[in-house]
């Protein structure tokens, strides 16, 4: 039986190319990102909570040159037998943005999380801000710049300083600068040009930054938030990943009622770029005005067993192998229903 047979047998069964029970995962990890190391991190923590009574783990390590080992995946429908589902724990750029699953999708390959559109769509901030600003979802004030398009000496946001300079497709806060004055703008505008030919400009919000989960399914939905509490002037890569010190605050000090709003909102954008499986929505509530913002959505957010993504969903009363489990199931269920498509007369 191969395994397109093996899906048809229904997805979640249990009959597999072996003869096993149990459902063949591959995590595919690492990746040429600036977030390799976090993806390995991710990788550990999703393999030990994958019930080994049900689940054999088949990973597939990629390299900071984009080397795969011990093996490739197969671009060929078919050519992958040995694996029922895949994973990808793999963060930013080739992993997150719909480019390896843009691989999945040739393979005939079930796989966890966002599509290549949605994935893409997430990855640039700029489409992403389009998409939730035609859904009605509120969005801070911005501008797309192309490199070469414009003069960076001349260039005046229409907004008031601070502003912040973002490369459309990164993370990590890696090429962004929080500019203050016209002078500083120069230097980060550079910058973000540095690692993306187009840049978003906006408004520097003063106030509250918060996480929110969504988990996908016929109906999705969002987590427990938290909130961030970055202990340098905003949440960098230091903050991030070396210094330590940002604090969280699961559940986030919330009313009742700015929680359900942040996460009508998150589900609003999880469906605005439609995106499957998995999201974590980010937001920014402004001091003065007590106005929430919807950020940015990480289709494949941290994994790690401390990361928020799946500590939001603990709190919410779905463990982290339950997680896992109804990621997998979602996974399984899409690809059988992917397979009713047709792809030719
Ligand atoms: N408009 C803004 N106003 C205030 N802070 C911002 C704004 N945009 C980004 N930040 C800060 O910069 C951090 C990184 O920006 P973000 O858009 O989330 O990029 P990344 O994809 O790299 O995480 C945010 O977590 C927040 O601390
Ligand atoms: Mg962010």
């Amino acid at each position: 039986m191969n395994e397109i047979a093996a899906r048809d047998n229904g997805g979640l069964s249990t009959s597999n190319n072996n003869g096993s029970s149990k459902i063949r995962v591959a995590l595919v990890y690492g990746g040429r990102s600036g977030e390799h190391e976090i993806s390995v991190r991710s990788a550990d923590s999703i393999q030990a909570a994958l019930d080994p009574a049900r689940y054999e783990v088949l990973p597939f390590f990629i390299d900071k040159s984009g080397k795969w080992s011990p093996n490739v995946l197969s671009p060929e429908p078919g050519a992958n037998p040995g694996i029922d589902v895949v994973f990808p724990a793999l963060h930013g750029t080739f992993g997150e943005d719909g480019t390896i699953q843009g691989l999945f999708e040739m393979a005939d390959l079930p796989y966890v999380g966002a599509g290549v559109l949605a994935s893409a769509v997430s990855m640039d901030k700029a489409v992403t801000k389009k998409l939730c600003a035609q859904a009605g979802l509120p969005v801070v004030e911005h501008c797309i710049l192309h490199r070469g398009e414009f003069d960076v000496e001349a260039f005046a946001p229409a907004f008031a300083f601070p502003v912040f300079v973002k490369p459309a497709n990164l993370g990590s806060s890696v090429g962004i600068t929080k500019a203050k004055e016209p002078a500083e703008l120069r230097e980060a505008l550079k910058l973000a040009m540095q690692y993306d030919s187009k840049v978003v400009v906006e408004r520097g919000i003063a106030g509250r930054e918060f996480e929110c989960g969504v988990l996908g399914g016929d109906v999705p939905s969002a987590s427990t938030p938290c909130e961030i509490i970055p202990s340098q002037e905003f949440y960098t890569y230091e903050d991030k990943y070396l210094l330590d010190k940002a604090k969280i605050e699961l559940p986030a000090k919330l009313s009742p009622d700015q929680t359900e709003e942040m996460q009508r909102l998150a589900l609003g954008c999880f469906e605005a770029v439609g995106c499957e499986g998995m999201g974590r929505v980010d937001f920014l509530m402004e001091n003065s005005s007590g106005k929430l913002y919807i950020n940015e959505i990480n289709t494949i957010p941290g994994f790690t067993s401390i990361s928020m993504y799946p500590k939001m969903f603990a709190y919410s009363g779905i463990t982290y192998p339950a997680l896992l489990d109804t990621l997998i199931a979602i996974a399984l269920k899409r690809a059988k229903s992917r397979q009713q498509t047709q792809y030719s007369k």
